[in-house]
């Protein structure tokens, strides 16, 4: 099974479909705020999945502001369609990220919520993202356990995302570094990780 045939199958799965729990969102709404989203700002979201950020971003967005959600999965689109998809400031594209092309600087902020380590050729992905934020824009990695659990999490899961990880942060300052982007906020610890970086 190849990497959107299992995020397909995981669509009704709790991690992927249950809402957010009252916790989840308070955490969330910080790493909104860390990456500095505010109404007006048009967002990339790269890896929805079955929408439950989406619907925070376009709330946080307002009606001025856009979000295009993102997923390789066509059951995960599905599921975001439904749940986000009557949204007017919310456009959902299937596809890897990598390949839908946007506008250069297009964007104010890219989010991505869980998915960075699946993405394929994390080098090329990163200078991809650099190339469709604005000048002053914000790219922000977050996920609701640290690397470590992540990590181990995946290996256990095994499939398709068994080696798919977090790299070690010297490894991550390099993969930014190249990319032309400079980190700003950086945490890693078991209850949450968070990285914001903006264009060099
Ligand atoms: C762990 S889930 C997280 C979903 C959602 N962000 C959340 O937190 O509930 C990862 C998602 O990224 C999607 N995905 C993986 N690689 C992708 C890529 N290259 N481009 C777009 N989406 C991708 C998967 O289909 C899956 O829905």
């Amino acid at each position: 099974m190849d990497k959107s045939g299992y995020f397909d199958r995981s669509r009704k799965d709790e991690w992927a479909f249950t809402p957010y729990t009252p916790e989840e969102h308070a955490k969330l709404d910080r790493f909104l705020d860390a990456a500095g989203i505010s109404p007006g700002a048009k967002v990339l979201e790269p890896g929805c999945g079955t929408g439950r950020l989406t619907e925070k971003l376009s709330a946080r967005v307002g009606p001025a502001g856009e979000v295009v959600a993102v997923d390789i999965s066509s059951g995960m689109v599905e599921e975001c369609r439904r749940r986000a998809g009557g949204l007017p400031n919310v456009r959902i594209v299937q596809g890897p990220v990598e390949e839908i092309g946007f506008p250069p600087h297009h964007f104010d902020a890219i989010f991505c919520l869980c998915v960075f380590p699946h993405f394929d050729d994390k080098r090329k992905t990163l200078r991809l993202l650099r190339e469709w934020l604005a000048p002053a824009g914000s790219l922000t990695l977050a996920h609701l356990e640290g690397s470590r659990i992540l990590n181990r999490m995946h290996r256990e899961t095994g499939g398709p995302v068994k080696g798919d990880r977090i790299p070690p942060h010297p490894e991550m300052q390099e993969l930014f570094r190249e990319a032309g982007l400079r980190i700003g906020r950086f945490r890693d610890e078991d209850d949450g990780y968070l990285l914001v970086a903006y264009p060099d």
